[in-house]
């Protein structure tokens, strides 16, 4: 039974390592699945874009570096270590003067930059499992 049983389970995951495997930045990388979320890998430098995602709340959580996330009414600053839930429908801007790293977790079928076109989103298709 151990042996049938160690078969559902998964390896440890090494957020570090896996950030050592990419340099490409506003590119989410999947590294696991739970309960129909996704966690995502990315690393981000500059400005994204005004967006939001009508039905799914997006969890950050700053592996490295610091992130801020503009909202219409607030800024939130997040360090190394900080983790903040974007509510569903709410706008926002996130930005990293230096380069940053963060986690992401949303439900499969979240849109990059949700209704919003823009040239550096990546459909869900095209993020790549690492
Ligand atoms: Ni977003």
């Amino acid at each position: 039974m151990a042996f049938l049983f160690s078969f559902r389970m998964s390896n440890s995951i090494n957020l570090l390592k896996k950030f050592s495997q990419f340099n490409d930045q506003w590119s989410p990388k999947i590294i696991a699945e739970c309960n129909g979320q996704l966690i995502k890998l990315a690393k981000i430098e500059g400005e994204f874009v005004w967006h939001n995602h009508p039905d799914e709340d997006e969890v950050f959580f700053i592996v490295k570096g610091k992130l801020l996330l503009k909202f219409r009414d607030k800024d939130v600053h997040l360090k190394e270590g900080e983790l903040y839930v974007v509510p569903k429908g709410v706008d926002h801007f996130p930005v990293a003067d230096k380069e940053c790293w963060v986690m992401l977790i949303e439900p499969k079928g979240t849109k990059h930059t949700g209704e919003t076109d823009f040239e550096l989103s990546v459909d869900e298709k095209d993020q790549k499992w690492i």
